[in-house]
């Protein structure tokens, strides 16, 4: 069922097998995908959970939006999609009337198509401005924007905490330098001045040296933290009992915000570790299913280089 010839979307998503697995969808459910993209992982939901299981779908880009609706046509209204933030999820049920879910899924970051489609900025491959947003519709800042109006030491921070890049001091100077004669607009702009901001290794570089800073600045433009914490905070109220968060996350920030919440959320007690006795009376709200963060296997790994650094970890609610 699920790597049927002539899929191609299905390829793209990450970890199948392994959503399915852990979130074992069922007739008659209910689940939210947080992020739909090109809807390979709803899908795959909405065929598993035949022939009365429903999908709520949301993504920020209307672009996927559009792209969900046509690959999900054939489950009519068995799936209900919005373009919205995962972060409001519980306003988008509400106002659907949904009151409880027995799964949902996040499988964070960009899609492969906002990657491929310059004009959206998040590739150097081509020249384009450098936008940025998943919801390119929103009043948010671009990329561009940030650049020319974020302090040397709010830009150096981002290429620190968010793309671990070494030099984060020396672009960040690099940048506020140039942008009093020129704006850095461009990603060919960005990705060039990186590069000349760079000592060049003996051999060259292992990937492209604007990477790091290309990556920090999406999650940054996005929030993409900010947004999944905000998840994390509502979605154990969402689930019903013995409902499955499944969560797929691509940064080390990520995948640790992920961990310490499943940690706490587990444990039955948050007491400072120096409590000689329990306090705090806390309560587990969850049961973790996987131990540590699973990772894809070497099959997947060599179909989709995507898949490499991909980290599920999956917890149901108890009562
Ligand atoms: C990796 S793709 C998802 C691919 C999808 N699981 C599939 O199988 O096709 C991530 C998608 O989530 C969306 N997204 C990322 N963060 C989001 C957020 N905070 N709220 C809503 N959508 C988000 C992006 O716009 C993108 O389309
Ligand atoms: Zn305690």
């Amino acid at each position: 069922m699920m790597d049927k010839p002539g899929t191609d979307f299905i390829h793209l998503s990450v970890m199948p097998r392994e959503v399915l697995e852990y979130l074992a969808p069922r007739d008659g459910g209910v689940y939210l995908d947080g992020t739909l993209g090109a809807a390979g992982h709803s899908r795959l939901i909405l065929e598993a959970s035949s022939p009365g299981g429903r999908l709520i779908g949301l993504d920020r880009d209307p672009a996927a939006l559009r792209k969900a609706a046509q690959v999900l046509a054939p489950f009519g209204d068995r799936a209900l999609l919005r373009q919205s933030n995962f972060s409001e999820a519980p306003a988008v049920l509400q106002d659907l009337g949904i009151d409880k879910l027995d799964g949902i899924l996040v499988d964070l970051g960009v899609s492969s198509h906002q990657l491929d489609t310059m004009e959206r900025g998040f590739s150097f491959r081509e020249d384009a401005p450098l936008d940025m947003r998943m919801n390119p519709e929103s009043d948010e800042p671009t990329a561009a924007d940030l650049l020319s109006e974020l302090s040397e030491e709010e830009l150096a921070n981002i290429f620190w905490e968010l793309g671990e890049e070494r030099f984060s001091r020396r672009i960040a100077r690099r940048i506020v330098a140039r942008r009093l004669e020129n704006p850095v607009e461009t990603t060919r702009q960005l990705a060039d001045l990186v590069a000349g901001a760079l000592p060049k290794p003996k051999g060259g570089h292992r990937i492209h040296p604007a990477t790091r800073v290309f990556q920090a600045l999406r999650i940054r433009v996005n929030d993409e933290l900010g947004e999944l914490q905000k998840l994390l905070d509502v979605a154990f109220d969402l689930l019903s009992e013995g409902g499955i968060l499944v969560v797929i996350s691509f940064h080390s920030l990520e995948d640790r915000m992920v961990k310490l919440c499943f940690r706490r959320e587990a444990s039955s007690c948050v007491c400072p570790p120096r409590m000689p006795l329990c306090v705090c009376g806390h309560a587990p709200r969850l049961k973790l299913l996987t131990r540590k963060g699973v990772k894809a296997q070497q099959d997947e790994v060599d179909g989709n280089p995507r898949s490499r650094s991909a980290v599920l970890r999956a917890a149901v609610r108890l009562p």
